[in-house]
């Protein structure tokens, strides 16, 4: 039987293993697929052993996502612009690198409607999270993409880094206080959420905003999805459980060549929470 990791530090809450196991169960496929915890001086050593012992694969969570990308023999396109892998397929002795959490924010705002061909988009944040979703959204041909961060030379790194690539012509950035236009949709990618704090931008944004969606998911809805809702009752609020579910989908085809249905899983994940 086929083995499977998702490795991280800290991983006991992962909701991996669920989740491919009920996307293999959908194609009657059998998989082990169990949770890693990984020392952080140990990750490289980690995967070695996985490869030499034969297993098929691994998905990679924090904060490991950038030494996977270091680490691979082969990367994607899509997680060479992002400098991330979260999945990782192993095979003859070579590991192969993707990155799906860009697909996977697409898919879920495909799945909750929101178009982003033609839409502005802002996007909070400059870490792992913006790196890894700037691809899959250029891909769908959104009109533009602003980045705005609170260390803003970060942002524009990103910016000068994908026009280094040739893929920039419609990405920006500016810090928040100079942000004057009207985006349709506005992604948070910082980690403010986890700690129940906001990402700072000016309720104006908000205000004029479409949909926004935050990358992290709770029980109740994040601080930052509220205070949109409290500046604009129409605003769409979105968080990142689906995101979460896509990404899975995504790296379950790319290492199945099946593509699962997410409808009951969401389900299933939202009531568990
Ligand atoms: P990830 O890989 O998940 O993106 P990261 O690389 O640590 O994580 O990046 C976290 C992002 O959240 C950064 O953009 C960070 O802003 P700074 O670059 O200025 O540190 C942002 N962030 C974290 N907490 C924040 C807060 N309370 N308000 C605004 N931005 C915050």
């Amino acid at each position: 039987m086929k083995q499977f990791y998702v490795i991280g530090n800290p991983i006991a809450h992962s909701k991996s293993p669920i989740i491919h196991k009920h996307f293999a169960e959908q194609f009657g496929i059998n998989i082990e697929y169990d949770l890693k915890h990984c020392e952080l001086n140990e990750f490289e050593n980690d995967l070695i052993q996985m490869i030499n012992q034969g297993d098929a694969g691994a998905n990679v969570t924090l904060p490991f996502k950038e030494r996977a990308f270091e680490f691979c023999d082969e990367v994607s396109d899509r997680a060479t612009l992002s400098k991330a892998v979260n999945t990782l397929i192993f095979k003859d002795g070579k590991s192969f690198g993707d990155n799906t959490d860009g697909e996977g924010l697409v898919q879920d705002l495909l799945y909750n409607n929101v178009e982003i061909e033609n839409k502005r988009i802002l996007i909070i944040g400059a870490g792992g999270a913006t790196r890894g979703c700037i691809p899959s959204l250029l891909a769908q041909h959104p009109k533009s993409i602003m980045i705005t961060n609170r260390t803003i030379n970060k942002a524009t790194k990103i910016v000068d880094e994908l026009s280094l690539l040739n893929e920039s012509s419609n990405v920006f950035a500016a810090p928040a206080l100079e942000l004057e236009a009207h985006f349709d949709i506005i992604i948070n990618a910082t980690s403010s959420s986890i700690n129940g704090k906001l990402p700072g931008i000016p309720e104006q944004l908000l205000i004029n905003a479409d949909c926004v969606y935050d990358m992290f998911y709770s029980k109740q809805n994040t601080v930052f999805l509220e205070h949109a809702k409290s500046c604009n009752q129409n605003i769409q609020i979105i968080d990142g459980l689906g995101m979460l579910i896509e990404q899975a989908a995504e790296a379950f085809y790319i290492t199945h060549n099946k593509r699962p249905v997410t409808k009951k899983l969401r389900a299933t994940l939202r009531s568990s929470l």
